[in-house]
């Protein structure tokens, strides 16, 4: 075991170069960005909108025409652990959708549906607002499946005309505006890190 940034390592006599120091941003990421670092289509990626000296790399994926919370961060590790479906972080998103929800159809949203890739299931529903031709709903995940916000509310009937995603576990999007990032403070990352903390008994990855 060594500590690269209390132990000086050296192979064959030669020292290591120092290790990156690590980095962790919160993005909102405005609709139109892909997340990605480039795109050999040519649209804009979210690592347009962030310092490019340190190359930062997505915590897993916003669809092109989502908005929201994303981490970029150059801790690989941690990223892995972020993204496993054993620590069912939870996503909290906000989808506008077509139609009237009712209050009375919550228990179905809350029952879960069977996509084609399997069970859907929030881990929460509140209904924000209910119109006659649109509603908002809350809705928390535990899982990064492809479109499945999107494809959730479709199988209940309710297509999804705007999503955003307002956390992404302890980091909240707060005041961060379309296309804004900021460093987590000291507490968020703790606050990660703590989230994915092996419990007891379970073996580390
Ligand atoms: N669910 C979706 O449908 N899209 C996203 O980008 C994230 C969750």
């Amino acid at each position: 075991m060594a500590d690269p940034e209390l132990d000086a390592i050296t192979v064959d006599g030669r020292a290591l170069p120092p290790a990156e120091a690590k980095r962790y941003m919160l993005l909102n990421k405005p609709r139109g960005y892909v997340t990605t670092l480039s795109d050999p289509q040519g649209r804009p990626v979210v690592a347009d909108l962030v310092e490019r000296a340190v190359r930062l790399y997505p915590v897993g994926r916003l669809d092109w025409d989502v908005e929201g919370a994303l981490l970029l961060t150059n801790d690989g590790p941690l990223t892995h652990r972020l993204l496993h479906p054993r620590y069912a972080l939870p996503r909290v998103y906000e989808a506008q959708v077509e139609g009237k929800v009712a209050q009375s159809d919550l228990d179905r949203w809350r029952r879960g549906v069977t996509l084609d890739d399997g069970p859907a299931k929030p881990l929460n529903v509140e209904l924000e607002r209910a119109g006659p031709r649109e509603s908002r709903v809350r809705l928390t995940f535990v899982e990064g499946r492809k479109h499945e916000v999107k494809r959730f509310c479709e199988a209940l009937g309710h297509r999804v005309r705007a999503l955003r995603r307002i956390s992404f576990g302890p980091v909240a999007l707060g005041a961060l505006r379309p296309g804004q990032s900021r460093p987590l403070t000291a507490r968020e990352v703790g606050a990660l890190r703590a989230a994915v903390a092996a419990q007891p008994g379970q073996r580390r990855t």
